[in-house]
């Protein structure tokens, strides 16, 4: 068996789990890389592993559907060195609950909440008792702003956010370590999975992958904040979001806060 921890990426052959999987290897791990498109993910792997000198397997699953979503957490749960989950892999839509595809919706719920649950239960129980890990769960800034034609997207995210804070609680003084990484706009090939392009969001407000991933990786590292909102302008924004009244329109994320309030 190698001696190198293991670190499991899922959404690794594209944008910030693509990074996650080149910085975690880079650092020593050897890596378990997941995602549907077998010929990028095997190359992927091949040049992580002629890079870095690690070991790096594929595993293909699309994690939106149940049977490929147990098939990882099985592996997880019977993985010795199991040191480090990134659950990564996600996607947006664009319409309305009127006009959105319907599957599409369920394929974003089953793979933002019931497969972040499913993949940090798995790896708990190893971590715990070997009082070692770190889990990080890519979740969004989006998790704050509400916004027509994103109510799924919105919601799963602020589930993955949510669940990252409460499981802290829980596993406060285990020795396991789980944060929400809260990205920005950040340049992958999400928005053009999306097909809505980058227009209208201004050249300001993107980061690289590398930045998000670094940010995140360093506080990890430290032991800091659960939560992590890379770059001090997405800091601004979510400081906006969460207190002030509304947020410049240039986001196109202008909306009051008061509309939403329960009374
Ligand atoms: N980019 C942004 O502006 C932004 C901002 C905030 C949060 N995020 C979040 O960051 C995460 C990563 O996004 P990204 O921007 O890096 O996207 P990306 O460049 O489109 O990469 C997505 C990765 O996930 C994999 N994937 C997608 N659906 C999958 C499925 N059903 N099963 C397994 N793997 C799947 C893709 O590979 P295959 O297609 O081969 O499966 C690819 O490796 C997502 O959770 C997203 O919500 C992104």
């Amino acid at each position: 068996m190698s001696p190198r921890p293991l670190a499991v990426v899922t959404g690794a052959t594209a944008g910030i789990g693509h990074v996650f999987a080149q910085r975690l290897a880079a650092a020593g791990h050897d890596l378990l890389l997941v995602a549907r498109d077998h010929v990028r993910l095997d190359a992927v792997c091949a040049a992580l592993a002629a890079s870095h000198g690690v070991a790096a397997e594929p595993f293909v699953a699309d994690l939106s559907v149940d049977t490929d979503m147990a098939r990882l957490a099985d592996r997880l749960r019977a993985e010795p060195r199991l040191a480090f989950l990134v659950s990564n892999a996600g996607f947006g839509t664009r319409g309305t609950l009127l006009t959105a595809d319907p599957e599409k919706q369920r394929q974003m719920l089953r793979l933002h909440v019931t497969c972040t649950h499913e993949l940090v239960s798995a790896a708990l129980p190893g971590m715990t008792e070997r009082a070692a890990g770190t889990i990080i769960v890519v979740a969004s800034v989006a998790s704050w702003s509400p916004t027509a034609g994103n109510v799924n997207y919105n919601a799963t995210k602020a589930y993955q956010r949510v669940y990252c804070e409460a499981a802290a609680t829980e596993l406060e003084g285990s020795g396991v370590h789980i944060q929400a990484l809260c990205p920005g706009f950040t340049y992958t090939e999400f928005h053009d999975r999306l097909g809505s392009g980058r227009k209208g969001i201004p050249g300001w407000a993107w980061l690289s992958a590398e930045r998000v991933v670094d940010e995140s990786l360093a506080q990890a590292r430290s032991r800091g904040a659960v939560v992590c909102v890379p770059g001090k302008r997405f800091k601004l924004i979510v400081f906006l979001l969460k207190h002030a009244m509304w947020v410049p329109g240039g986001l196109r994320q202008r909306y009051r806060r008061d509309r939403l309030r329960v009374e």
